[in-house]
């Protein structure tokens, strides 16, 4: 898909914006602060609905403004949809599909977007939060129907750890809790279906994300990932080392449940669900060693880039969508001139891409067809460069 055309209305620092986009690359120049990553940010938007800098939604709406609008035409193929979101202060969210109103959820399914920025050092370098949020934003742009999985799971979770709690402060121990019971048939049976989602998404991503890897570093530093399961016994939230990989022979609910009856007493105690994907981790390594603690800034770097150009690749094989489109924020600027050559043939392959740079002399010539200068949160076009 390409995006064609991008509206913004109250959209950060921008009061009302309007930019044509081209199939092929399209590089936002700007020096810091004008607004560059801000439209990467309202492309972004339609495919997780949220934005990779924050996680809420008041920073997106322009001070003083009480709701963002964002609406872009894109083209799959022949034909062309118009997206619209109104990102609100407060309150939920709006969402239009062709003028008819839609539930914001709907809009990912028209547009796929894989979207890199500096931010990302933290999927690699950050809390095993991060990568499990990098994984299920993909997961659902893979398969949407599983954001409704991961919402359920996560009433569920509140809802079983707010019963610890209260068994906690009510003092009842052991099995002597029988509701529990209940919510852990729930936590069991949609908690299964996230881990083995996740188990195939890593088992997909490992040889995209090798090629992407040697690509860009020019190297095979054997890039790997796995995810360590809180069912297996370790606790991947508290400790890194203990962290174990699939599940056996066993069936993911047979392990989730004997996990979930060991850690029983230490749950109640603590009034916390302490097994399950919300405490899972997924491990990347390179070389060998674990990226967090061990790698590299390069390596870290080349890690968190290969992540998403190998999601990119993923998304393109499977989509009915045609290519995502992809956006680099910034990332030229932190490549020596080989591994710009090299990601500028990787990303000059997809319908479309948007480069943004403070200095277009960063960026290769070859992605430069088309550039368009920002200032201020205004757009100045830029016919050639
Ligand atoms: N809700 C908002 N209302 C008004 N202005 C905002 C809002 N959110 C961010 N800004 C402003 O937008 C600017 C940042 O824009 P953006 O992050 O797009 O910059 P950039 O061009 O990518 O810069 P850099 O090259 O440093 O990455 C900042 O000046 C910031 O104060
Ligand atoms: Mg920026």
């Amino acid at each position: 898909m390409i995006v064609e055309q991008l509206s913004l209305v109250d959209f950060r620092n921008y009061a009302v914006a309007d930019v044509a986009l081209v199939a092929g690359p399209n590089v936002f120049v700007g020096r810091n602060g004008q607004g560059k990553t801000n439209l990467a940010e309202a492309i972004a938007f339609f495919a997780t609905l949220g934005s990779h800098r924050v996680s809420n939604d008041a920073p997106m709406v322009r001070d003083g403004a009480d709701a963002a609008i964002v609406r872009a035409r894109l083209r799959h193929g022949e034909r062309t949809v118009l997206l619209e979101a109104q990102v609100n202060r407060q309150g939920t969210n709006k969402a239009r599909v062709n003028g008819a109103q839609v539930k914001p959820s709907e809009l990912p399914r028209y547009a796929q977007v894989v979207l890199f920025a500096p931010e990302d050092l933290q999927i690699v370098r950050g809390d095993p939060s991060s990568r499990r949020r990098f994984a299920d934003q993909l997961l659902v742009q893979r398969a949407p129907r599983l954001a409704g999985v991961l919402a359920d799971y996560d009433r569920v979770l509140k809802q079983r750890s707010a019963l610890l709690k209260s068994a906690r402060a009510r003092g009842i121990r052991g099995d002597s809790l029988s509701t529990l019971d209940v919510w852990d048939d729930k936590l069991v049976s949609l908690g299964s279906e996230l881990i083995r989602a996740r188990m195939s998404l890593a088992a997909d991503l490992q040889g995209p994300l090798s090629a992407a890897y040697a690509a860009i570093a020019g190297a095979d530093h054997r890039p790997e990932l796995e995810w360590a399961l809180s069912i297996s016994g370790g606790d991947p939230e508290e400790d890194v080392t203990s962290a174990s990989g699939a599940p056996g022979t066993r069936s993911v609910e047979e392990q989730f449940r004997e996990a979930l009856a060991a850690k029983r007493a230490s749950e109640l105690e603590r009034g916390l669900t302490l097994v399950g994907p919300h405490r899972d981790d997924l491990v990347l390594r390179v070389r060998g060693l674990p990226v967090k603690g061990y790698a590299s800034h390069g390596e870290s770097w080349s890690v968190a880039l290969s992540l998403r150009l190998a999601s990119a690749e993923l998304l393109r094989a499977e989509s009915r969508l045609g290519d995502p489109v992809l956006i680099l924020d910034d990332v030229f600027a932190e490549l020596d001139a080989d591994r710009r050559a090299r990601l500028a043939s990787l990303a000059g392959d997809y319908e479309q891409v948007v480069v943004t740079a403070a200095v277009d002399a960063d960026v290769p010539s070859a992605l430069r067809a088309r550039v368009v200068r920002v200032e201020a949160g205004r757009i100045i076009e830029e016919t050639d460069a």
